[in-house]
């Protein structure tokens, strides 16, 4: 058997395959169940920013006496809220031999602050940062969106000494640069790419609806082609998220650069038992390539390593639009 250990944001992980944030990794239960079936590490599902304030306010809103007492209650919401997630990490951490990130879903620097430490307290072997802003607002410039990264980094970063990691999307106009400029804060890792709630139009009733909230496996073509252009560029570790569904899957995001990748959707759809499918996948092509271990191949495939690294460049096929054109 190859050798699959691989390390990511200073963790050593016995193989690529982190379990994604997601409500499969909200119960020690699930998480004891996902190591057994070979995952490396897990991302616990976020803590949300909105659902503590909706806690507090939803509480509050009922409560119509002494302000005081209102600001009384909306604090014992937020710590309930927190104490169950410490408490999760503290559980999990006792249960699992697996390196456990915790994650915050924010969107600015102050609510948070305070409580990556109580995170790392808690015992989290890294804390990773979902960050997503959408640039919706058409006077708000890129710069100033990219500067509430930045922000969050630098504040979080005072706090904590545990792994830092960011998860974000791919809404930034230079992107390129965006992810670059994250990687020189400090952090030891970034997730290419959140996969965001996904609005469509039911055309029965005409009314707003949700798309599907599982990737598809054509989905990786995006994580894959940025880890690519940016596995070489970066100071941090890049994990490859969105898309992967099997092990050949994993084994092009290791070429191309990824020194983990995580998954959600397709355990999901096919349980736990598919991350040991995934990994004999893994294992069968490196014995079909002859790699004894994950570093013999990883980033063979980066755009610094080949030969004509335009192509993860390239938008564009010329030679099939030449032949739309004719037809
Ligand atoms: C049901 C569900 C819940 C999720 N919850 C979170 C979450 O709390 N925090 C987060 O960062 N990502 C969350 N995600 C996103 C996943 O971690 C992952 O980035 C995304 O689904 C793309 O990976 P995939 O193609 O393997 O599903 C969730 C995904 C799903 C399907």
């Amino acid at each position: 058997m190859a050798d699959l250990t691989t390390g990511y944001m200073g963790l050593t992980l016995k193989n690529p395959v982190i379990i994604g944030s997601c409500g499969l990794t909200h119960s020690v239960k699930e998480i004891k169940k996902l190591e057994s079936h070979g995952a490396a590490a897990v991302v616990l599902k976020s803590i949300f920013e909105e659902q503590i304030s909706m806690d507090s306010d939803a509480l509050s809103s009922d409560f119509h006496t002494h302000s005081e007492e209102a600001d009384y209650l909306r604090n014992y919401t937020k710590q309930h809220t927190l104490d169950k997630y410490l408490e999760l990490i503290k559980e999990v951490k006792k249960e699992v031999g697996i390196p456990v990130i915790a994650s915050i879903n924010c969107a600015s620097a102050a609510q948070w602050v305070s409580f990556g430490k109580a995170v790392q307290d808690a015992g989290a072997d890294g804390l990773e940062l979902n960050i997503f802003i959408m640039p919706a607002g058409i006077k708000e410039k890129g710069g100033n969106i990219e500067k509430i990264y930045f922000d969050i980094i630098n504040e979080v970063k005072k706090h904590i000494s545990i792994p830092l990691a960011v998860k974000m999307g791919f809404y930034f106009s230079g992107l390129a640069n965006t992810i670059f400029e994250l990687s020189l804060r400090g952090i030891a890792g970034i997730v290419l790419f959140n996969r965001f709630y996904r609005p469509d139009i039911d055309l029965k009733s005409e009314k707003l609806t949700t798309a599907d909230i599982f990737s598809t496996p054509d989905e990786i073509y995006l994580p894959l082609r940025w880890v690519g252009m940016m596995s070489s560029e970066v100071k941090c570790d890049l994990t490859a998220s969105t898309g992967i569904h099997d092990g050949f899957g994993v084994v092009k995001c290791l070429l191309a650069g990824a020194k983990a990748v995580q998954v959600a959707s397709i355990i999901y759809q096919k349980g736990a038992e598919h991350i040991g499918v995934m990994l004999n996948q893994v294992q069968e092509w490196m014995k079909e390539h002859n790699y004894s271990s994950i570093k013999d191949f990883n980033g063979k495939l980066a755009q610094e390593n080949i030969k004509n690294p335009q192509l993860y460049e390239r938008a564009q096929f010329m030679k099939y639009y030449a032949n739309a054109s004719s037809t």
